[in-house]
């Protein structure tokens, strides 16, 4: 049994230092996902003073592809957003790891957590992956909310025709900002 032990403690070492240290990389998504907000969010308030929903909607269908590809070629992470109910069907469709992370935020949302604070992540296969969630706010519902003005809905139709992002109340979670990097 004496023999054994120091064997087993060395395996178990070895194991805890394979496990990558986590800690720096989901500082790094953070620090995306705070930044992929902070360039989006003045475009859109900006272009709902200067031209109303409709040219918010514009701009931030050619602004939000952009800033998601810049952020992810400056940086070596792959930065998207998701949601269990997409607008964009190209870029937002959630795969399973995604959807599974989702589920449960809308399951903490439901239980009284504020959608801003919900965040995941962790090691997945051989990348490390993180998604911070994102609420909807007042401002979200002229676009994603339950009764749309018509010109709003007319123009979601026209540049996303397979929309599903609407319909939701105040405070749920919209959708979330997914990152991932290779180990
Ligand atoms: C002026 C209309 C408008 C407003 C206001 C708006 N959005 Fe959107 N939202 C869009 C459009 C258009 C897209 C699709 C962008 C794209 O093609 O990537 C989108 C996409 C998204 C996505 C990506 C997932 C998907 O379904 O494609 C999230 C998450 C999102 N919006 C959250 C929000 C939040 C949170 C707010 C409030 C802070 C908000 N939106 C306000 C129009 C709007």
């Amino acid at each position: 049994m004496h023999r054994v032990l120091p064997i087993i403690l060395s395996i178990c070492s070895a194991i805890a230092a394979a496990e990558p240290a986590t800690g720096n990389l989901e500082q790094e998504a953070r620090e995306l996902a705070a930044q992929f907000i902070s360039e989006l969010k003045p475009r859109l308030k900006l272009a709902m003073q200067e031209g109303g929903p409709t040219r918010a909607i514009e701009v931030c269908a050619s602004a939000a592809p952009k800033i998601a590809d810049s952020l992810s070629a400056d940086s070596g992470w792959q930065v998207k957003r998701v949601s269990l109910k997409s607008r964009n069907a190209s870029r937002a469709i959630p795969d399973g790891w995604e959807r599974e992370v989702l589920e449960d935020f809308d399951r903490r949302q439901a239980a009284g957590e504020a959608a801003a604070d919900l965040h995941f992540g962790e090691v997945s296969g051989s990348r490390y992956r993180y998604m911070q969630a994102q609420g909807a706010a007042g401002l979200c519902l002229t676009c994603h909310g339950e009764n749309l003005a018509q010109p709003v809905r007319d123009t979601l139709d026209k540049y996303y025709p397979d929309d599903q992002a609407t319909g939701y109340q105040l405070g749920q979670v919209r959708g979330a900002i997914s990152l991932s990097r290779q180990l």
